[in-house]
């Protein structure tokens, strides 16, 4: 039998991508340590880290979680990606990045520290999506919570829906 192979299988393998906690794949290409590091509230940071990150079918939400620092996006390939951002005052914004610039695709998605955001692949013929991160101040675990899906909804109720489709039932 011919197995039909996921579009994602080459480029997770090419780039030596592994699992992320939120879902996705990833892997780090640069962190700046000939510079300076930063003091943060939190400690020590890099001034800047890199990442790699790709959605497929396999894993195809990135769940919602809080990222301290700012985050810059860069799509590079694939199918379109689909950004909730929810802020502090509870505002929901919908972005998607993708190659579509003239159907108001983001080739750049800047997402600032203090908010919660998830992100979905959405439908398309690659099967996956592959982006970059630019993290200033640089990644920490210490920096990140993910999302608990009965806390998020008693914070936005209005979001109910959202939060349970983009993080996990741990109940
Ligand atoms: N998300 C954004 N940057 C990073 C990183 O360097 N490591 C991990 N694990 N997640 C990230």
């Amino acid at each position: 039998m011919i197995q039909r192979r996921s579009g994602s299988e080459g480029v997770i393998r090419a780039l030596n991508l592994e699992p992320h906690v939120e879902g996705g794949y990833f892997r780090r290409t640069y962190q700046a340590y000939h510079r300076d590091m930063l003091e943060t509230a939190n400690g020590s940071r890099y001034l800047m880290t890199s990442i790699y990150y790709l959605l497929d079918e396999q894993s195809p939400v990135g769940q919602f979680h809080f990222n301290q620092s700012d985050i810059l996006h860069y799509f590079h390939l694939g199918d379109a990606i689909e950004y909730s951002l929810i802020h502090a005052d509870g505002s929901l914004q919908t972005l998607v990045m993708g190659s579509d610039m003239l159907a108001g695709q983001l080739l750049q998605l800047h997402v600032p520290g203090g908010i919660w955001k998830a992100s979905r692949l959405l439908d398309g013929p690659n099967g996956f999506g592959l982006i970059s991160e630019a993290v200033s101040p640089g990644f920490d675990f210490a920096d990140m919570e993910m999302g608990d899906r009965q806390k998020l909804v008693e914070q936005f109720p209005q979001h109910r829906t959202l939060i349970e489709k983009l993080t996990r039932d741990e109940g």
